[in-house]
């Protein structure tokens, strides 16, 4: 646009409070309100989120393979859907980071969000299958879904001491 165009843009526009602000100048025009919104931050620390909700609907789906532990009612399969998405959300959360002192170093590498996804989808493959109440397909999920946990903790903690907390007493046999 031209110097003289543009003047009499600007002309055109005085009287419209609306418009004024295409008469300043372009760099006062791009000032702080572009900042981008902080995103969500975690609350717990990655130690407290694998007890509490990675392990804990891990465990539930994998109970299922103990002698006399498969689904039988509908709320028993409404139950593994249940803890099928809760774990796969945790893939995603844990992709945030967490509170903890190495946390926000852990979820920043490459290879930690390759082990959170492929988490989330065993896991959303598990929540297919207790869609379907369909045992072998739940079975065949809970081994990928064993192999994601695998392949993080591999990596990030094969000496790398618990932060403290430990699992909760499994499920009854
Ligand atoms: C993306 C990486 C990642 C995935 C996926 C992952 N973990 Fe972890 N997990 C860790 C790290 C790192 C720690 C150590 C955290 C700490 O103590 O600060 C940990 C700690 C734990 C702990 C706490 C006790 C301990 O031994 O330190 C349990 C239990 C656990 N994970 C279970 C699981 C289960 C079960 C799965 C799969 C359903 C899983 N984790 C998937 C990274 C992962």
């Amino acid at each position: 646009m031209t110097v003289s165009l543009k003047l009499s843009l600007c002309v055109l526009a005085i009287g419209s409070i609306g418009l004024l602000g295409a008469c300043k100048p372009a760099q006062e025009a791009a000032a702080p309100e572009a900042v981008a919104p902080a995103g969500p931050t975690p609350v717990f620390s990655i130690n407290e989120m694998m007890v509490m909700i990675v392990d804990q609907p891990g465990e539930l789906l994998w109970h299922v393979e103990k002698a006399g532990h498969a689904p039988k009612t509908d709320e028993d399969w409404y139950q593994l859907e249940n803890h099928a998405v809760s774990l796969a959300s945790a893939g995603t959360l844990i992709q945030l980071g967490g509170t903890g002192p190495t946390d926000m170093e852990w979820s920043a590498r490459p290879e930690w969000k390759a082990s959170a996804n492929q988490m989330i989808t065993a896991a959303q493959a598990a929540r297919t299958a207790a869609k379907a109440k369909d045992l072998p397909a739940l079975i065949t999920a809970n081994g990928q879904i064993v192999d994601a946990c695998e392949s993080c903790h591999k990596v990030f903690k094969p000496d790398f001491p618990t932060g403290g907390l430990f699992l909760h007493p499994q499920p009854a046999t």
